[in-house]
């Protein structure tokens, strides 16, 4: 079987990593029924800390192509990759194209392989914010819908593609539980302390990044202020995203938490680890939150993730200075307990091989 993995942005670095590593696992033990797996990186993140760091640390198999194809509008990133990939694909002749998330590259590379007909196998399926006005949430309904095989995280995404009608298409729906967490509880034991960081604990964890966010001043200016205001209480950690790094400086308020650079997978589960609470939009953060046991306030009108807000771990709240800092308040104080949290909600941390066991069925 020949599966051609196509990746591009930071998040789906560590979800490719689990599978990748499943299949490797897989052609141990199996000498006879080998999964050969080649990947493509497009190249949507490029910087040596948005990229490079999580094939190193990770062990991640060398990309077979690199694209190059990042920094510019959804249309012409999407465009460009989009030719590039069915390029790709019609030298190569894989049977399955094997596509992570919601991001440009996600589409580009889904939608190159359902023109030649090669079916799509898509991991993270069936999630939704059900808001139009993010690109990801167009970028996964059209994955979605050119699929053959749609691994769902959770039971909330299996019943979003069954209220879409997907039942009555000819596709494959399974829950396999999410790859996350399986790289979560893999790769606890390595987590690494941030080399510029000069405190060990009690600190709120922040990332911002959505565009959502910081392409609009006010909503950003917001942010800032009420994460200067928190960081006289508590100190307030920041690894920053390139985008938002670029938006900040433009603001009239100037940030005087501390700013790290982006930080790696193994630097990212230290922090979890021993922060307080997290502050985040970003979909992946809100769950590794809570596989870390951590209280997370989501500066986001609606999120894919609905266990955690209705399980009330994760609070959605608005860009509005006050807002953000109540909240912070009454979660360093009463800290919400998660121990009573039903901790199989994202399966059982084996997504990654349940999900080469299906494969291998095909
Ligand atoms: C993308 C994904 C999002 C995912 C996020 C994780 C889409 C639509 N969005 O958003 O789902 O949660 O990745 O980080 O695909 N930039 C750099 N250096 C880099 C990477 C990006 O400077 O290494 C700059 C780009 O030039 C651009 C901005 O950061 O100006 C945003 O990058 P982009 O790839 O458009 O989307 P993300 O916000 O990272």
């Amino acid at each position: 079987m020949k599966i051609i993995t196509v990746v591009g942005a930071r998040p789906q670095f560590i979800k490719a990593a689990t599978v990748s590593r499943a299949i490797l696992d897989h052609n141990k033990a199996n000498p006879q029924n080998l999964i050969e797996e080649l990947i493509i990186h497009t190249g949507q993140h490029y910087d040596a800390n948005m990229s490079d760091v999580f094939f190193e640390e990770m062990d991640i198999p060398k990309p077979t192509y690199t694209l190059g194809i990042g920094g510019s509008t959804h249309g012409a990133m999407t465009g460009q990759q989009l030719e590039k990939i069915e390029g790709i694909l019609i030298k190569e002749q894989p049977n399955y194209v094997l596509v992570y998330g919601d991001t440009n590259s996600t589409l580009a590379g889904s939608l190159a392989a359902a023109k030649l007909h090669i079916p799509v196998i898509h991991v993270e399926a069936g999630l939704r914010s059900f808001n139009m006005q993010m690109p990801e949430e167009i970028n996964r309904i059209l994955t979605d819908q050119i699929s053959s095989v749609l691994f769902c995280p959770t039971q909330t995404a299996v019943d979003n593609l069954n209220n879409e009608g997907f039942k009555n298409k000819n596709c494959k729906i399974i829950n396999v539980g999410d790859v996350m967490y399986d790289a979560a509880l893999y790769y606890s034991a390595k987590s690494k302390k941030p080399k510029t960081l000069d405190i060990d604990s009690d600190f709120v964890l922040v990332t911002i990044h959505r565009a959502d966010n910081t392409d609009d001043q006010e909503r950003l200016n917001n942010i800032v202020n009420a994460l200067n205001e928190i960081n006289k209480t508590v100190p307030v950690i920041c690894p920053v995203h390139p985008r938002t790094r670029k938006m900040i400086a433009n603001l009239p308020v100037a940030p005087t938490f501390k700013m790290l650079e982006p930080v790696s997978y193994f630097e990212m589960i230290w922090l979890l680890n021993n922060c307080k609470l997290v502050i985040t939009d970003s979909g992946g953060l809100q769950k590794e939150a809570y596989f870390f046991k951590k209280y997370c306030i989501t500066i986001r009108e609606q999120t894919e993730w609905v266990e955690l807000t209705n399980a009330g771990i994760n609070k959605l709240v608005a860009a509005v200075k006050s807002s953000i800092v109540d909240e912070v308040s009454k979660n360093l104080t009463n800290r919400n307990s998660l121990s009573s949290f039903d901790d199989r909600i994202y399966g059982a941390g084996n997504a990654s091989t349940e999900i080469i066991k299906f494969l291998i069925k095909l």
